[in-house]
């Protein structure tokens, strides 16, 4: 293969108590990345949404980090052209570096029939996760690997459970900068023994919602993050007033990863009214998405 070309979808971080942990692939928005073989090097172009944001110098970009070490690890000869369209705003909250760390990991084991496993796609693309957040998180990488719905239950070995689910969501996107690196150095080194039992809790209760089918039970416990959230809510101006408007119109909100972008799961027929208080208080739009597939191939030849 000299050339391959993927779809590397949005995610979802955190969902609410499971920090690090649980991630969901969204179907929408997404970037497309091309791959082709070269004579040397690791060549890098970017263009589409926040494209100006985004560094080409390989050791600055997450998609060349994942590149360069899989370049090294197996002795590729030559080199890679990466070319990033990107359809998910950098620092949204949405895995958008995560997008294309994860789109260049799978794209690099076609083109060059590696022939990883998903897990040591997962191992790869994290890496790139260490150069936007300082920490090589892998709950927005293995999701937009695997699909569905993911859990990281251990990082050192790495240790990835997947359960495939289908539901809708909303996303809502304010028109605010938050940095990861930030919004993680916000977060105490120490949490109390009562909210680790309570988040604990609320995260085995969503895990066994997915089994059941209970997106109630599911949204519910989503909300009941004690350790996260409260920092982070303050780095979202407006977060804590659409939260406790849209209290009896969804099933459950909480922030995307580190924010600024808002998961939604609404209620049956509640749409309109959700889209007019987050546009009263953001004025923002409020895209509609639902659990994706993971990266998929559109080209390779
Ligand atoms: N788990 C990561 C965090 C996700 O919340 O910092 C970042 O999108």
């Amino acid at each position: 293969m000299e050339r391959i070309k993927v779809i590397s979808p949005a995610t979802s971080a955190n969902l609410g108590p499971g920090y690090d942990i649980f991630g969901l692939a969204l179907s929408e928005p997404y970037d497309i990345i091309t791959l082709s073989r070269s004579e040397e090097g690791i060549v890098i172009s970017v263009r589409g949404e926040g494209a100006d944001r985004i560094p080409r110098e390989v050791d600055k970009n997450t998609a060349g980090v994942v590149a360069r070490e899989m370049i090294k690890d197996f002795n590729i000869e030559g080199g890679v052209k990466i070319e990033i369209h990107k359809g998910i705003r950098p620092g949204s909250g949405l895995g958008s570096s995560a997008a294309s760390s994860a789109g260049v990991a799978f794209a690099m084991n076609e083109l060059f029939d590696l022939k990883l496993s998903k897990l040591e796609l997962v191992k790869y693309a994290a890496l790139g996760e260490s150069i936007s957040a300082g920490f090589p998180h892998a709950d927005n990488v293995a999701p937009a690997i695997y699909g569905g719905f993911t859990m990281v239950i251990n990082y050192n070995p790495l240790e990835v459970l997947h359960v495939p689910v289908d539901f809708k969501m909303l996303v809502a996107l304010p028109d605010i900068e938050v940095s990861t690196k930030k919004a993680r150095d916000i977060l105490p080194d120490k949490i109390p023994l009562t909210s680790m039992v309570n988040n604990v809790g609320k995260a085995c209760g969503m895990v066994y919602s997915l089994f059941k089918g209970d997106i109630e039970l599911f949204g519910r416990c989503m909300m009941g993050d004690r350790v996260v959230e409260p920092h982070r809510a303050q780095l979202i101006p407006g977060y804590k007033e659409v939260k406790e408007k849209l209290k009896d119109l969804v099933y459950g909100i909480t922030i995307s990863g580190s924010g600024p972008g808002v998961i939604i799961i609404p209620r049956e027929g509640e749409v309109p009214k959700i889209e007019k208080i987050v546009d009263k208080v953001w004025g923002c739009p409020l895209y509609c998405t639902k659990v994706g597939p993971g990266i998929q191939v559109l080209e390779g030849d």
